[in-house]
């Protein structure tokens, strides 16, 4: 009884959001940084090849420029994922700086999206963040804006809608907002703003044409949207953040969680029961995140996607689409 009165409840909360959770036969695929197990990461290309592997939503980055937009790019580093170093012109921007992230104030070396315009970003190329993955695309494709890749999206879906397919969506994450705030960025706004540009600030704007969801690592920033808006948020949590959680305080701001796999299973690889108690608290679960090339000892992935469906996850980030469409849909 209690265990249909829990599951029924979720179904409920479920329904609210639809058509966000889709076809609730089987969990999200959310294409992380794009397909970027493939193509270099946050490029219109990785998105594209996402896409085009059936990936529910693709899932941006965002920081913010020293003239006021909003760039796709893991985190304020450059150097991880385009050629900023092969290029003298942007030799004095190469700094040291204290940055406040979720898990601390870190120093970093490098060159910081912040300290460049748009126009300098856009002088850049992509280039594949891990070495062990194809090279082949690298220094070839742009680094992109929020704004491109919401253009994409709608483009992308107009054809959708008149194929009669599902659309793709934007899980889009604010990286490190209280650090840009404190720089004087108010990304939270600026992202707001930009939503509803494209008309997707709300779910009835957004399930017409780009669903969006909206992840964060701090509660505070999620807080502000649910102020402003009735778009899914989810609150993000990793290992050495906000521990211990707490799901009933999560329940009361956002809709669902993303936590680090980590989070679900033990060191025997047994359950935590990490899903089914934020499902008692009507929060839905995506985490992250599945490498096809990077998987846990002794699994296969398509193991690890059975480990991940017995554990009844209702999405997961993984930067092999392709993967999750094979698997989720056996
Ligand atoms: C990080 O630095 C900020 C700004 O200097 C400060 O307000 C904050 O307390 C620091 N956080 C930690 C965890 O040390
Ligand atoms: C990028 O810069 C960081 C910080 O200086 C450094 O740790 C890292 O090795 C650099 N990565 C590449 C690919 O150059
Ligand atoms: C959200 O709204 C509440 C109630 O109006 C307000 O107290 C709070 O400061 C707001 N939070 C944010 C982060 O905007
Ligand atoms: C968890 O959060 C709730 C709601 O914010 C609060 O009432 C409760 O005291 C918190 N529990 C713990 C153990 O911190």
């Amino acid at each position: 009884m209690w265990l249909i009165t829990v599951l029924i409840s979720v179904a409920i909360a479920k329904q609210t959001l639809a058509p966000y959770l889709k076809n609730l036969k089987r969990p999200l695929n959310i294409a992380h940084r794009g397909a970027s197990g493939y193509i270099p990461e946050h490029t219109l290309q990785a998105y594209d090849v996402a896409a085009y592997m059936s990936a529910d939503y693709i899932e941006p980055d965002l920081n913010p420029t020293k003239d006021f937009h909003l760039v796709i790019n893991h985190d304020n580093l450059l150097n991880e994922t385009s050629n900023v170093e092969l290029l003298p012109q942007f030799a004095y921007l190469h700094t040291t700086k204290v940055v406040q992230t979720y898990s601390g104030n870190v120093t970093e070396t490098g060159w910081f999206v912040e300290d460049f315009t748009l126009e300098q970003i856009k002088q850049l190329k992509a280039k594949q963040r891990l070495s062990f993955r194809p090279a082949t695309f690298n220094y070839l494709l742009d680094k992109i804006t929020i704004d491109e890749a919401l253009q994409w999206a709608v483009n992308q879906n107009e054809e959708r809608k008149k194929n009669k397919k599902p659309l793709v969506g934007a899980y889009i994450e604010l990286k490190n907002p209280a650090y840009y705030n404190s720089k004087g960025f108010p990304v939270q706004q600026m992202l707001l703003d930009t939503l509803k540009k494209f008309g997707v600030d709300d779910l009835k704007g957004a399930s017409e044409r780009c669903p969006i969801i909206l992840q964060c690592f701090e509660l505070e920033t999620l807080q502000f949207f649910s102020n402003v808006t009735d778009l899914p948020l989810v609150y993000l949590i990793d290992s050495g953040a906000g521990l211990p959680y707490n799901m009933t305080e999560y329940a009361s701001i956002v809709h669902g969680v993303g936590p680090n796999l980590g989070f679900l299973f033990n060191g025997k690889f047994d359950s935590t029961g990490f899903v089914a108690l934020a499902h008692q608290n009507d929060l839905f679960v995506h985490p992250w995140t599945i490498r096809d090339d990077v998987l846990p000892k002794g699994f296969t992935v398509k193991e690890y996607y059975l480990k991940l469906l017995y554990e009844n996850v209702d999405g997961i980030f993984t930067e092999f689409p392709d993967s999750a469409t094979a698997y989720f849909n056996l």
